[in-house]
């Protein structure tokens, strides 16, 4: 039998079916009266100032990688949302009726910030992403809860960096609406710590993360070749992805301690001259807080073709690393800001929790 046309691009193509973003609701393109539910479910109506007359090139970037990440963000919440109400394996909860409220109204308000986050850009007459498909590695409450925790601290990572360049470009009016969102993020992020049994403000100055590494974290959830525009679009580098101790996300204890990291640096050309050395002239640069990258020597260097394989040092107790840090292979040891990191980096970010129970 021929195809008929209910079967999509996607599964004509044989691509693994991904999950999507909500759409129950109008999301992401509501009608007025959708608009105003969703502003209701939300708790509060999409910023109504004018927009900004124009955008430098890199606030548009910078609005790209928010609204992917926010564009992210409704899928996964719409995907948890519908778990715990199915009340499917592993999703089962006591209070059921407080979490889905809670998420219904986290979804609502993620919607809002991707729906702002798309008008600035097509205010401005800028490429605005539209949704991909989504694979999460998870599958029950907690471990769910536990990512959201860590994409979240990502992403008040990146909107940091948002800021600095709106202020560089001259865009005053996006830092304040950004900033809105940044404790918006930082309110749920407590929840989830809480949720986690782990103390809820984290750590007196949130870890930055520079935009491309954001932009590549975010690629471990996205369908490889499931978005429907080039990814080349948004003028960001996507790095090879650093495994820790065996796996994308590394939960640790609070203490100094070797870790395992891996990388398969096949697609990085500025890796090849590396390839099959000792690691003597690579590092591994920790960011964490608000402190300069933190850069220590790499060891047990195994290659198997382009895979590398090697331990470093996670110097804990000298920076006090408490909750979310991130690394790179670089090949450099000397930074005189986080950014910089992104200029010698030939895998990252490795993304590394260090635990703070109750
Ligand atoms: C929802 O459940 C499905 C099936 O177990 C799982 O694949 C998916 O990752 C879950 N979503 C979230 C956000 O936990
Ligand atoms: C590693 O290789 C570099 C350059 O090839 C060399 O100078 C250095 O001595 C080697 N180090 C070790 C520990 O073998």
């Amino acid at each position: 039998m021929l195809p008929g046309p209910l079967l999509s691009l996607p599964a004509l193509l044989g691509l693994a079916a991904g999950a999507s973003i909500p759409s129950n609701d109008g999301f992401p393109n509501p009608n007025a009266q959708q608009k105003l539910a969703i502003a209701q479910q939300a708790g509060g109506l999409l910023p109504n100032g004018p927009p900004p007359p124009s955008l430098g090139a890199s606030s548009i970037t910078a609005f790209q990688l928010i609204a992917s990440n926010e564009l992210f963000e409704t899928a996964y919440f719409s995907s948890l949302l519908q778990n715990i109400t199915a009340g499917a394996p592993g999703y089962q909860a006591q209070n059921k009726d407080e979490l889905t409220k809670i998420f219904a109204t986290v979804l609502a308000q993620e919607e809002q910030h991707a729906l702002a986050a798309v008008a600035t850009l097509q205010s401005v007459k800028a490429f605005a992403p539209s949704a991909c498909q989504y694979q999460f590695p998870v599958s029950n409450l907690q471990d769910a809860v536990n990512l959201a925790e860590t994409f979240t601290a990502i992403v008040l990572g990146a909107l940091q960096g948002a800021n600095v360049i709106f202020a560089q470009d001259g865009n005053a009016g996006p830092i304040q609406t950004v900033s809105s969102v940044i404790g918006q993020e930082g309110e749920q992020n407590g929840y989830y710590r809480v949720f986690l049994n782990k103390v809820p403000s984290e750590s007196p100055f949130l870890t930055t993360v520079p935009a491309p590494f954001a932009w590549s974290a975010l690629q471990m959830f996205i369908v490889p070749g499931s978005c429907p525009f080039p990814l080349s679009n948004i003028n960001l580098p996507i790095f090879p992805p650093l495994m820790t101790n065996g796996g994308p996300v590394a939960a640790i204890e609070p203490q100094d301690q070797t870790l395992s990291f891996a990388a398969d640096l096949s697609g990085s050309p500025a890796a090849q001259p590396f390839v099959n050395g000792n690691g003597s002239n690579l590092f591994l640069t920790y960011t964490t807080g608000q402190q300069l990258p933190i850069s220590v020597p790499i060891t047990n260097v195994k290659w198997s073709g382009s895979h590398i394989s090697f331990q470093a040092q996670f110097p804990y107790s000298e920076n006090v690393m408490q909750g979310f840090s991130h690394a790179a292979l670089t090949t450099s040891n000397k930074f005189e800001s986080a950014n910089a990191v992104v200029n010698s980096a030939l895998a990252g970010p490795a993304v590394i929790q260090v635990n703070n129970p109750l």
